[in-house]
């Protein structure tokens, strides 16, 4: 290389590590759900919510091919299945990005390449520990490809504290402090990448609603403010305080400059009875404060990095029905899979609050208390209930007796109502010891006291 080419190099090298990130917010895109619009009319949702960025769970190539000549910046990832073998593998992570990216780039502006999904927050002990080396060889091949915009990182959840409270106290958790964060952050150091972090004040809250305010999660605490004794730092709302935890644990082990970009975060608009403060007043409010206090000019930042921009994606893009877990799961979107949106939202902050329609009144803003019942979802796969009749059957003391011909439940005579008996007997049986109320989307919780003549079906008191 001749002294011209050096310097021109150089140039470009300082060109693009001042380059500015910006705060703009972005949408998750999740595909966990049947009844989804196509790609092509989700990338128009996704520009009706004002979104420039996109982060997609997988690098699915009709979306990417939709996302072609717009301009979102889109984050896509490798799955967490395919991360061993590429840690073990150059040729293989290669053959990814060659598959994955190359094809769509730089039409399509992709600008973050996530590996693997909350990996460290899982168990699988052989994933968490080739994490990294996957990192590096996906690094390693998109540098080869000349692809220096695009940014590698990993999302971890703030289960990777060991603690997180006072903030300025925060660790990492000791089974990966060393062997596998210490690694990352010299990863995403050496590469100016950054720490990709999913941050959900509404868990936090919801854990543990008598202790925290809910006006301080959602952004709207008039007077309620935490400062941290050993810093003097004052917070005013749980995100400032979440994020704030992880950049001090960071300092501890050795890494104070690595840049956070918030992977996830957004609040649920529905979800089961026996669950708190999942509601569309309470969404709107989160996302709509917090999408304008992360894109204020001049930049706010949190107490501990003030000023610094923290780019961002929202989760979700849709209410996504096949999501495994409690109800909060499947209704963390800004949109209905028909396309219609949950509320109103503007991912550019842009909207003035006065134009927003009046929010329905939030009515679970209390644990809920009284008598809660398990039962087959109206809409339930007719044709699926019977094994999930016979699986809550097979579990727990005499679940089912009452539905034993004879007996005061056999009628109606149907696995819907087998089903709906046998699932509140379960649940009543197991909801103490973590059973839960979802049979693969078949059920459903209800207040409504579901019992009839002599059959009285068991309920979880709360
Ligand atoms: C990983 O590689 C092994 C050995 O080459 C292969 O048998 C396996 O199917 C691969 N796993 C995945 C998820 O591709
Ligand atoms: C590495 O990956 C390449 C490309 O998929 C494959 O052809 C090769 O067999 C793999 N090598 C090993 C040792 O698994
Ligand atoms: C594997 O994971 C388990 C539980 O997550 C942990 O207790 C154990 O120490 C891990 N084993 C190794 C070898 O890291
Ligand atoms: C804030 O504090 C003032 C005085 O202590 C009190 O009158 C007011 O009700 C409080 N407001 C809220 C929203 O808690
Ligand atoms: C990387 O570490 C060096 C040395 O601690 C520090 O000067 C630099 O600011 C760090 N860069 C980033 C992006 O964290
Ligand atoms: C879209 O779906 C939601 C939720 O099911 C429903 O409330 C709404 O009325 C639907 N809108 C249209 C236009 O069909
Ligand atoms: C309903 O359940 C049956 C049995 O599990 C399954 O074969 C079928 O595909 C399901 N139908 C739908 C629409 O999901
Ligand atoms: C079933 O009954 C046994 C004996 O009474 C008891 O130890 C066990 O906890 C019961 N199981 C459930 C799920 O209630």
């Amino acid at each position: 290389m001749g002294p011209i080419t050096l310097l021109i190099l150089a140039l470009l090298l300082s060109m693009s590590s001042a380059a500015e990130i910006s705060s703009k917010v972005g949408v998750c895109y999740g595909q966990l759900g049947d009844n989804l619009p196509s790609p092509s009319q989700s990338v128009k949702l996704i520009q009706s919510l004002k979104a420039k960025r996109v982060k997609i769970y997988d690098a699915n190539p009709d979306i990417l091919k939709s996302l072609k000549d717009t301009d979102i910046q889109v984050s896509i990832m490798v799955p967490n299945e395919l991360i061993t073998n590429i840690s073990l593998n150059q040729s293989l992570a290669n053959q990814w990005v060659e598959t994955h990216v190359v094809p769509f780039y730089p039409e399509t502006k992709i600008r973050y390449l996530l590996v693997g999904n909350e990996i460290l927050s899982g168990n699988d002990n052989m994933t968490i520990s080739n994490l990294v080396p996957a990192m590096r060889r996906i690094k390693i091949s998109l540098n080869t490809h000349q692809l220096h915009k695009i940014k590698v990182g990993t999302p971890l959840a703030m289960d990777v504290l060991e603690s997180s409270f006072p903030p300025s106290k925060a660790t990492f958790r000791s089974d990966i402090s060393r062997p596998i964060i210490g690694p990352m952050l010299q990863f995403l150091n050496r590469t100016k990448s950054f720490l990709f972090l999913d941050v959900y004040p509404y868990f936090a809250w919801s854990s543990n609603p008598k202790s925290i305010n809910l006006d301080y999660a959602l952004f709207m605490a008039k007077n309620t403010t935490y400062t941290d004794p050993n810093t003097a730092l004052t917070y005013t709302n749980l995100f400032d305080q979440m994020v704030d935890a992880v950049i001090f644990a960071m300092r501890r082990i050795g890494f104070p400059n690595i840049r956070i970009f918030i992977a996830e975060t957004g609040w649920p608009n529905n979800g089961d009875c026996d669950q708190i403060g999942a509601n569309i007043f309470n969404a709107a409010t989160y996302n709509r404060n917090i999408v304008k206090k992360l894109t204020t000019k001049p930049t706010i930042g949190t107490p501990a990095r003030p000023g610094w921009v923290l780019p961002s994606f929202i989760f979700s893009l849709y209410n996504e029905n096949k999501k495994p877990g409690p109800g909060t799961e499947r209704h963390f979107g800004l949109v209905h899979p028909n396309g219609s949106h949950v509320y109103q939202m503007d991912l550019s902050a842009k909207t003035p609050e006065w134009q927003y329609e009046p929010l329905p009144k939030p009515i679970n803003n209390e644990p809920f208390k009284g008598r809660i019942w398990c039962v087959a979802a109206k809409e339930a796969n007719r044709s699926a209930l019977g094994s999930a009749l016979s699986y809550a059957c097979s579990q727990g003391n005499k679940t089912c007796e009452p539905v034993q011909p004879g007996k005061q439940c056999y009628k109606p005579n149907s696995d819907f109502w087998h089903a709906s008996f046998a699932f509140s007997s379960y649940w009543a049986q197991f909801r103490k010891v973590g059973g839960t109320c979802y049979f693969n989307g078949l059920a459903t919780q209800t207040i409504r006291d579901p019992s009839y003549g002599h059959c009285k079906f068991p309920s979880v008191t709360l």
